[in-house]
């Protein structure tokens, strides 16, 4: 079965929100439009306008802030080519919901055949991804993280950096979240809440070789990487590479930030001649953190004030500042598609998920090992 075959595991509330409140907007222009029909002059001269601008500047890269992260000019040829590559690839397998839930709902049941498998989380925070990887799997699932936040600063982009220690599970918001869906902490670690999942604490830099020494011939079947930088995404894949197979599936939350996650996997697969296929291109599994808030209303605050604060003075802020350079490399640069879903969706679509085809020189290793 292809992914796009693949009966739909879910989407969040909080995109059918903002793709109403979106809707909802376009009504009340085309009323008032109707109303007052110089507005519908106006707009169309701006149509016309961005549509020249899009024409004149047709070699501009791609740009999305935060989506794409930076203006990928500043890289070298080749992986400028990967990363066209990349987009024009992912595109093909574009879903509406979360690769990472994809991908473990489609794992074989638990059987004696691959109970020596190993399905990874890396990065958990509270611990949704690792519970929902594990309800979607029916399998157990090991969960990394510091629980103090990011071990090293995380550029972004050309705008943000998220400072080394975000993530803690001392910050305001996880404690809410935490409260809002039911977790409390076991000896330091989110507890488990009746799923297969057990959660290793520390740095990765520390704890994922051990783990993995203690189970030497356990192939990698799901790898969920949500570490967030590219220094520790690098460190983990080269810790897993001996334990990663012929089909194993790797999924990226923050993909296409391209100096993080998509930069370490370019190097990594480079490295070692690896083959792979990109098999699915949606959304991040972070925002079911609030899908998982367990009062109705207290969820429904959260959809609003998360879609009012995106679209003012969050990632969606550049769509309407005209005097942000970002503004006008979206509009005149991102394609049509791409522009359409980030009007319709507060969140982001930056999670891959890929499945590793040849091994190239680790099919090497592998067999002197
Ligand atoms: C974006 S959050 C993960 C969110 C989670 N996957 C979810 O969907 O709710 C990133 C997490 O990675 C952890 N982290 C980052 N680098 C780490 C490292 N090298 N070792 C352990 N944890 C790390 C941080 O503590 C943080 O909790």
């Amino acid at each position: 079965m292809t992914m796009t075959e693949v009966p739909m595991v879910d989407r969040t509330t909080l995109h059918r929100l903002s793709r109403a409140i979106f809707i909802g907007i376009v009504i009340v222009v085309a009323v008032a439009c109707y109303y007052v029909p110089v507005l519908l002059v106006v707009i169309g001269v701006v149509l016309v306008l961005l549509l020249c601008g899009r024409l004149i500047y047709r070699g501009r890269d791609r740009f999305i802030p935060n989506l794409y992260a930076r203006d990928i000019r500043m890289y070298e040829d080749e992986y400028r080519a990967f990363i066209d590559h990349t987009l024009a690839d992912l595109r093909q397998c574009k879903i509406p919901d979360h690769p990472l839930l994809r991908e473990a709902s489609e794992l074989a049941l638990p059987s004696g055949q691959n109970s020596d498998e190993l399905l990874l989380d890396l990065g958990v925070w509270i611990g949704w991804s690792t519970r929902l990887t594990a309800d979607a799997s029916r399998r157990t699932v090991y969960g990394f993280d510091t629980f103090e936040g990011l071990v090293e600063d995380w550029q972004v982009d050309d705008q943000t950096v998220v400072k080394s220690g975000t993530f803690s599970l001392s910050e305001p918001l996880a404690q809410r979240l935490m409260e809002g869906t039911g977790v409390h902490l076991v000896d330091g670690v989110p507890a488990p809440l009746g799923r297969a999942v057990e959660f290793v604490k520390g740095s990765t830099y520390d704890t994922l070789a051990p783990f993995l020494a203690a189970r030497p011939a356990a192939p990698i079947r799901l790898f969920h990487m949500d570490l967030d930088t590219y220094e520790s995404c690098l460190h983990a894949l080269e810790t897993c590479k001996e334990h990663f197979v012929e089909g194993s599936i790797l999924v990226f939350d923050e993909y296409l930030v391209t100096n993080g996650e998509m930069r370490a996997f370019y190097e990594f697969q480079r490295r070692y001649g690896l083959e792979w296929r990109y098999r699915a291109w949606g959304l991040e599994i972070w925002e079911m953190n609030v899908e998982m808030v367990t009062s109705r209303w207290k969820r429904l605050m959260y959809y609003l004030v998360a879609i009012a604060i995106y679209w003012t003075v969050g990632g969606g802020s550049y769509t309407w500042a005209v005097w942000d350079k970002r503004f006008w490399r979206f509009w005149l640069g991102a394609p049509i598609g791409d522009i359409a879903f980030m009007l319709g969706a507060a969140g982001q679509r930056k999670s891959v998920s890929l499945e590793l085809t040849g091994l190239g020189e680790l099919a090497r290793s592998h067999r002197s090992g």
